[in-house]
């Protein structure tokens, strides 16, 4: 006896409607070769008693398995599994135990230093690890703008097949506000519109490193820049980081020991732990660059977000001997989603970079690239940034007041000059065994596994939840980190 009932599972949450649940549940069942042609399957008001569903939603997922062909419903007998089909032996994917068995291709790499997301539910408070709040974004503005490029011709060629490199008004709005802001002297040869400075990380360091290259990261990193480096088969070398980022006179001892070829860094502000590398330091890493001619991959993905003071100049903006790759984003300044970020470096560079990046996304949203152009051009990008950097400070005030009243026996921080998250080390619990007490509460946090075993610390962010969900969030985290610390000490 098939069974039905711990087989076909209907989420009445999901978004899909329950009879195509249903539809895609039974087509699977079928190419799989568990229900064989001929077989009968039980009748629409059977069916929908075990599976507590109404019985319509049964009807209707049998017309359309019939309208596929799956299906036989026969008005004197009931339905079948249709016998015009092949009968498969397939092993569904999951149990198989070799994967591309089938195939002349093995994977490469089977990605396994790169964890699965988990999916947040939005039932759930959320302390990311130092996101924007998508629901600042001039999404009215945007969208305004988007439409206002669909009456015009001008604006339906954009749908067209564009230039790899991008949007040319983005680049040449963006060339002149990254003079004007970041004291760098570039033209629009310069820039590369990448989607976000991820595929400018994954760019750089596919077009540029050749397996056993060595690339040096901080002691702490930023994990998806190694996942790039990895994937090109380099060596990470790690270089010690202080209060004022990362150590230029340790990374001077490991150029003289060995051959560095490219360096990653994020120097406003270091990723986790949110401190700005020094003017000192940024000096001597570019004349270590000169000296060692390693490559300074800069991702400047926070440079917006500062709140003490305006922010240090980039190491781009300094960039004598071309030496410097810089990468920047829109992601936080209007939300995640706006995939458009931009690679800055020579013209050669650039010209290769962009050959690559045609293999991968023949060219970026053309549309949303020239939307962001007429922000800058229009003084709409100033505006919303100035909103912004206003909230989130406010956010990381209130955010470590609350640390302070509710956590502050077993966590120390100190306060980030920018950015969006506070970098959190705890003493007295371990995080690994926070995370299931705070989760069974409602209550997300973005531990991540190997920053939380090295240091028993985490970024904490303030930015993407207002002073409400704040709270909310610490009536959870503050007695949750209470209890685990007392079961810990007894
Ligand atoms: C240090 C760092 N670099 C790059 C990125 C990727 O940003 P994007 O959304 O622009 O790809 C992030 C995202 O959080 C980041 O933290």
């Amino acid at each position: 006896m098939f069974p039905w009932k711990s087989t076909l599972i209907i989420d009445s949450l999901a978004s899909r409607a329950k009879y195509l649940q249903l539809t895609d549940q039974l087509i699977k069942e079928i190419s799989a070769g568990r229900l064989v042609p001929g077989q009968k399957i039980p009748g629409t008001r059977q069916l929908a008693g075990l599976l507590n569903v109404n019985r319509k939603t049964v009807i209707m997922a049998f017309e359309e398995l019939q309208a596929q062909g799956w299906l036989d419903i026969k008005s004197s007998s009931g339905t079948y599994v249709s016998m015009k089909l092949p009968i498969t032996n397939a092993k569904s994917i999951s149990s198989s135990n070799i994967p591309y068995d089938n195939f002349n291709i093995r994977l490469i790499n089977n990605y396994d230093f790169i964890p699965s997301y988990e999916s947040i539910s939005s039932a759930s408070i959320n302390i990311d690890g130092g996101s924007p709040d998508y629901r600042l974004a001039p999404i009215d503005w945007l969208y305004k703008e988007c439409r206002s490029l669909s009456k015009s011709n001008y604006g339906q060629r954009l749908l067209a097949y564009g230039g790899v490199k991008g949007n040319e008004e983005l680049r040449i709005s963006l060339a002149k506000y990254l003079g004007e802001t970041r004291g760098m002297i570039l033209s629009k040869e310069n820039i590369l519109i990448t989607r976000g400075s991820q595929m400018g990380i994954f760019l750089t360091m596919s077009g540029l490193l050749k397996p056993s290259n060595n690339v040096v990261f901080g002691s702490t990193s930023y994990d998806a820049a190694e996942w790039a480096a990895l994937n090109s088969q380099a060596n990470i070398i790690r270089v010690n980081v202080d209060q004022n980022g990362i150590d230029t006179d340790h990374l001077a001892s490991i150029c003289m020991q060995q051959k560095v070829h490219m360096v990653y860094v994020t120097p406003h502000h270091h990723f986790p732990t949110t401190v700005t590398l020094s003017n000192e330091r940024r000096i001597h890493l570019l004349q270590l660059s000169l000296k060692y001619k390693f490559v300074i991959l800069e991702d400047d993905y926070d440079y917006d977000f500062h709140y003490a003071s305006n922010p240090i100049l980039p190491l781009a903006s300094l960039n004598a001997g071309g030496n410097v790759i810089y990468i920047g984003s829109f992601s936080k300044i209007f939300a995640p989603n706006v995939r458009v970020g931009y690679l800055v470096a020579n013209e050669e560079v650039i010209e290769n970079l962009s050959r690559l990046r045609r293999i991968i996304d023949r060219q970026g949203d053309q549309i949303m690239q020239r939307v962001i152009a007429e922000s800058i051009t229009s003084g709409e990008l100033n505006r919303h940034l100035k909103k912004s950097l206003n909230v989130y400070r406010h956010r990381r005030d209130s955010f470590s007041k609350m640390i302070d009243s509710e956590i502050s026996d077993y966590a120390t921080y100190k306060m980030p000059e920018g950015g969006m998250a506070i970098w959190c080390e705890f003493k007295g619990l371990k995080l690994e065994e926070l995370k299931p007490i705070i989760n069974s509460r409602g209550l997300y946090m973005d531990i991540d596994p190997d920053l939380s075993m090295r240091f028993n610390a985490l970024r904490l962010g303030f930015a993407s939840i207002n002073e409400k969900e704040q709270k909310k969030a610490f009536e959870i985290l503050g007695p949750a980190v209470k209890q685990l610390a007392s079961s810990t000490s007894s």
